[in-house]
């Protein structure tokens, strides 16, 4: 990807996401907040993943580091910036998964996961107060949405490419060649 295909990549999934600055400002907000529960909602998420036969193969020999890493990504989701350096961290995040060979559906299911957990975390925190409490559970379904929409991106990518390959076989064209006829064609 180059930097016009990561901008591409993040007017798009911002405009399905709907995530504004006033998003990022009430993610920001929250950092403090979540924090301190950050950890229960990582092991709750590994709790299930465990229970998921296709999944466990996966977390074997390495749950403490993916947890760490894992309380690393949330602490970037109440950060911000939603910008280029973001969706470029998303899109890297997402072909690690891809070259670990993680199945594309984990992406989403673990997106829901996650969205359950802190909705209900956001739920107690903001138990009397039902404004704030909406304001956060969208600001937090946006950047779910924005970030899983980035991260399966690379799973597309990946696809795309492995596609090329085969047709580059089965004609027996060369890469250069094809890729002349591609620009060729742009014009
Ligand atoms: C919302 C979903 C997920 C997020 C945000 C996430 C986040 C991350 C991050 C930030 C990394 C480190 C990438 C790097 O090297 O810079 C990572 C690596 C990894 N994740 Fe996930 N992950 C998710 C879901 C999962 C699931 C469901 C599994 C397995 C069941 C999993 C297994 C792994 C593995 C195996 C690695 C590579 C670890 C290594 O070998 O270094 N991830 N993940």
């Amino acid at each position: 990807m180059d930097d016009r295909e990561y901008e591409q990549l993040l007017q798009y999934a911002k405009q399905f996401s709907g995530v504004t600055e006033d998003m990022e400002n009430t993610l920001q907000g929250l950092y403090e907040r979540v924090k301190p529960h950050m950890a229960e909602v990582t092991d709750s998420f590994y709790t299930v993943l465990l229970d998921i036969p296709k999944a466990e193969p996966f977390l074997i020999d390495r749950l403490d580091a993916l947890k760490e890493t894992h309380n690393r990504w949330m602490e970037s989701v109440f950060s911000g910036p939603f910008e280029l350096d973001y969706v470029k961290a998303m899109y890297r995040v997402g072909d690690v998964h891809v070259k670990a060979e993680l199945p594309v559906e984990f992406m989403a299911g673990s997106m829901a996961l996650i969205t359950t957990r802190l909705h209900q975390l956001l739920g107690t925190i903001f138990k009397d107060e039902p404004e704030k409490l909406i304001e956060s559970v969208s600001a937090v379904n946006s950047i779910l949405g924005f970030t899983l929409m980035v991260m399966q991106q690379s799973y597309e990518s990946s696809r795309l490419a492995e596609e090329l390959e085969k047709f580059l076989k089965i004609t027996g064209m060369s890469r250069t060649l094809f890729d002349n006829l591609a620009s060729a064609y742009k014009e």
